[in-house]
């Protein structure tokens, strides 16, 4: 086979592994998605992909399918194969067992406790390696997990939701609904891919968010609704001075994490009632954003999915640690006095935020903006 049939080769299963990853989608965090496939002389004999944090990793599921078909074999893994003891046994020594030739990894594991050591291993038992097939898709599946492993930040979505002309709420600071069911399903399912929601104390007084994932609004088959529902994220509430009261739907709908700058007489009865409290230095006045991310990140966060309203989604902005916008855009206008997307006060054109849309879909009756700072795009 030529050098070119075998690229070829490598890059479809390669995908078909980055299909079964992407499976992963709901209920991985805070581990990585992760497929893996092993072909024998051109036939697929396992297939695996990692379901849950704790159970086995997606070369074990495919190795098992394989039985005795994984000597000799090619497998094709989405990342490096792991080489530590953490919950599970090392798959890179699962892999040397199983007597394969080759293995093609979509990409280097960033997991100080791998950083190459698992195809060091490989190579060390005489296994081929090669590493870097489809690698941009495979990073494209885990943003959370490699910024939470290369910069100790999670990967911060925003979610805004406005009209044509760029508004966000009335100016009573009504705004439900701006967009259609369908839009608001697809924010369902963001929420379920979520480790964290996030939100701040108005929204929620304002519109009685509870932030929770709806099994029925996810619009999933039965199959991945069980898994989004295994593991729920994490509700965070910014609420600097404690003004959510306990009886609110939003503490209600079950515990949550709180961050705050209030005083600990006035934290203890939100702990009496389960939530957990976190105490963060003020900064202006206001819990601090960038110390609640590295707070996240060191509790194995991936993702936060930012759902508020101009105030908080101008500050993260302002602070540069927004990775991505998810802006869904409803055809209709809501005027002039109603509020803008983002609290940000620019004066001149210069200053404008440049971003790079990634991404413009309709659904349902709205569209759907995705945008990335153009900083972080060049990089
Ligand atoms: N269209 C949409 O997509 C959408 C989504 C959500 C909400 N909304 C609407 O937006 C309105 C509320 O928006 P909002 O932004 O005023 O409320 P918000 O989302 O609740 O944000 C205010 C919260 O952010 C905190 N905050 C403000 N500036 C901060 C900073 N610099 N650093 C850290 N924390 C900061 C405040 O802190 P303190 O606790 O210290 O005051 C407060 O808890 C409502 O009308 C709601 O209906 C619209």
């Amino acid at each position: 086979m030529s050098s070119t049939e075998q690229s070829v080769l490598d890059a479809f299963y390669m995908a078909r592994a980055l299909e079964l990853a992407r499976k992963g989608v709901y209920s991985t965090h805070p581990n990585p998605r992760v497929g893996c496939v092993i072909v024998r002389d051109g036939e697929v004999v396992g297939e695996g992909w990692h379901v849950r944090a704790g159970e086995p990793h997606a070369e074990v599921h495919a190795l098992r399918q394989a039985g005795d078909k994984a000597r000799g074999a090619t497998a094709y893994v989405t990342l490096e194969p792991c080489s530590h003891h953490g919950r599970t046994p090392p798959c890179a020594e699962a892999l040397v067992n199983a007597g394969v030739d080759r293995v093609v990894a979509a990409m280097q594991d960033p997991n100080p406790d791998v950083a190459g050591r698992g195809l060091l291993r490989l190579m060390s038992a005489g296994i081929a390696v090669q590493s870097g097939v489809l690698e941009t898709e495979a990073r494209a599946i885990n943003k959370g997990f490699l910024k939470r492993m290369e910069h100790g930040l999670p990967y911060v979505r925003v979610k805004l939701a406005m009209s044509l002309d760029g508004r966000t709420a009335m100016a009573s600071g009504e705004s439900q609904w701006i967009t259609g069911p369908e839009a608001r399903s697809a924010v369902q399912r963001l929420r379920a891919q979520s480790s964290v929601v996030l939100t701040g104390a108005d929204t929620v007084l304002a519109d009685n968010a509870r932030l929770t994932v709806r099994p029925d609004e996810l619009g999933l088959n039965a199959e991945l609704t069980a898994l989004a529902m295994t593991r729920p994220p994490l509700r965070v509430l910014i609420d600097g001075r404690l003004r959510v009261p306990l009886d609110s739907p939003f503490f209600k709908a079950g515990s949550a994490l709180v961050a705050t700058c209030a005083a600990a007489s006035a934290r203890e009865r939100y702990h009496d009632e389960g939530h957990e409290m976190l105490a963060l230095a003020s900064s202006g006045g206001h819990v601090d954003l960038r110390k609640l991310l590295v707070e996240l990140a060191a509790r194995g966060v991936n993702d936060v999915l930012v759902e508020a309203g101009p105030k908080l989604a101008g500050a993260f902005t302002r602070l540069g640690l927004v990775d991505e916008f998810q802006i869904f855009i409803a055809g209709k206008f809501m005027g002039s006095s109603a509020r803008p997307l983002l609290d940000l006060p620019l004066a001149q054109m210069n200053e404008a935020l440049e971003l790079k849309i990634v991404e413009m879909r309709a659904i349902g009756n709205d569209w759907r903006v995705i945008a990335i700072p153009a900083a972080s795009a060049s990089v």
